[in-house]
């Protein structure tokens, strides 16, 4: 049965003290938003609808970005999580599907939780995730009966009996989308907060004699985000579950702790990643690849058996083919590397191909940009760049070609030439030994003087 998301993002998050939108703040180098969404990836929704409202421009950009595909719809006034809801129908009119109701502040909800809610809804109309929270505090509670959900009660409106049930609602809920807009619809504002309660859904559909239930899972995966605090923890709590799946999927971290993840990531088996590596978002690592510590990846691709790193940065569009070599202080941006290519230390390639098995020396410079536009480099197969080269593109070198240490390559080299641009060496002998007494002899002069 096709599925369609809604994600509820309305909501100001006054306590982030931000102006930006709260579900536009990035867990893993991506908005809490599309952690909600792509949780809700694992149902296979042939529609996502979010509820926006504060920062509705910035929250409709940011949806666009990361699916084209998605829509965003306005509630205007924050009225409560039902009246949220209800702003998606429209939208959804005639949807002939389940409908799933996530929350764009709660990115960490696991794609195995919502498979086990739409394993529930085979036998239940309405499907409410559920957690026992070490500290239930003020979050609305299920009042069970067995494995029946009777009614969701919040905080605000329980009852002594009722506040001490340890089991609370997540807010995610899962129904047909004909009936949840039903039963929204149907709901009204006479409570304690005067809102449009989502929870009361499970009240009206129980009186119309329908069944719902509630799905169990981890406190850690409802962790919703209203707070920088809150946010620094749900940074942490996905940093500790890429870790862990890293370690499972058979990546060596010598030390997991000090490697952070993007929300993207993506590591091949048997690579090795030592202590201190970030990624950026969109980087793909082979397997069989090394990441030394310090290194910093963003935007790029590396391939098997390549090395990167210790203290190497690696910026959107670099392309390591296998075995390349990137060594320390090493900046590499918009450029590939054929395989076997080495740029060990102390090197700036940018707007760049460097071909297989070149080798680049110590504190080579791309010279890509003359202030107003950016040009490129071609390094040919097997070419020897001399340390201290500055390549000034546009510019080639050809396959086996060399450039003398200290050079500045204006102009084309030819495969096979030697490049030499820099001021011919003089010798003088004797000279040095003359100049520092000379010198001398006038330091000690001045120094008489002033005695
Ligand atoms: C809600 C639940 C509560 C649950 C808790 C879990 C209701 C009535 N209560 O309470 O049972 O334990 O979440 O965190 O549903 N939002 C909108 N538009 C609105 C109101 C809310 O988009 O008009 C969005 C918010 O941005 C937020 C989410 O819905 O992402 C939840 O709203 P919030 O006001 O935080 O609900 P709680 O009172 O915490
Ligand atoms: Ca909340």
């Amino acid at each position: 049965m096709s599925a369609a998301l809604i994600v509820l993002a309305a909501g100001k998050g006054t306590r982030m003290q931000s102006d930006l939108p709260k579900v536009l703040h990035e867990v893993a180098c991506a908005p809490l938003l599309v952690h909600a969404i792509a949780s809700g990836a694992a149902l296979g929704p042939s529609r996502i609808v979010v509820v926006a409202g504060h920062g509705a421009d910035a929250v409709r950009a940011a949806v666009a970005a990361h699916d084209p595909e998605a829509e965003v719809v306005l509630q205007a006034e924050q009225r409560g999580t039902a009246h949220a809801v209800a702003q998606a129908a429209p939208a959804l009119a005639g949807f002939d599907g389940d409908a799933l109701v996530l929350y764009g502040d709660t990115p960490l909800i696991r794609p195995e939780t919502l498979a086990r809610m739409a394993e529930a809804r085979r036998h239940h109309d309405i499907v409410v995730l559920g957690f026992a929270p070490a500290d239930p505090g003020r979050y609305g509670r299920l009042v069970m009966e067995g494995e029946s959900l009777i009614r969701i009660v919040e905080f605000k409106d329980a009852n002594e009996s009722e506040r001490a049930i340890g089991l609370c609602n997540s807010g995610v809920v899962m129904a047909s989308a004909a009936l949840l807009f039903d039963l929204v619809a149907a709901v009204g504002c006479d409570n304690a907060a005067q809102e449009y309660y989502l929870t009361d859904i499970v009240g009206l559909a129980r009186a119309r004699g329908l069944r719902a239930t509630a799905v169990t899972c981890d406190e850690a995966e409802t962790l919703g985000v209203n707070s920088r605090a809150e946010l620094a923890a749900a940074e942490a709590a996905f940093q500790a579950r890429a870790r862990a799946e890293a370690l499972e999927t058979g990546i060596t971290l010598t030390a997991p702790d000090t490697v952070h993840f993007a929300h993207d990531t993506v590591v091949g088996r048997d690579t090795v990643i030592e202590p201190h590596v970030i990624f950026g978002p969109g980087v793909t690592v082979e397997s069989g690849a090394h990441i030394r510590a310090f290194s910093h990846l963003e935007g790029c691709h590396v391939s098997r058996g390549a090395v990167v790193g210790p203290y190497a940065r690696l910026r959107p569009g670099a392309e390591l083919a296998e075995d390349v070599r990137v060594g320390n202080f090493v900046e590499i941006k918009n450029a590939i590397l054929d395989e076997g290519a080495k740029v060990n230390h102390l090197s700036y390639i940018g707007d760049a191909r460097i071909g297989a098995r070149a080798n680049i020396g110590a504190g080579t410079v791309t010279c890509n940009y003359d202030g107003v536009s950016k040009h490129r480099t071609t390094i040919g197969a097997d070419a020897f760049i001399g340390s201290d080269t500055m390549l000034v593109a546009p510019v080639t070198v050809g396959d086996g070609a060399m450039t003398g240490s200290g050079s500045v390559i204006t102009r084309d080299v030819e495969a096979g030439a030697l490049a030499v641009a820099r001021a011919r060496q003089e010798v003088k002998p004797g000279f040095a030994t003359r100049l520092l007494a000379r010198l001398r002899a006038a330091r000690n002069t001045t120094q008489e003087g002033e005695r």
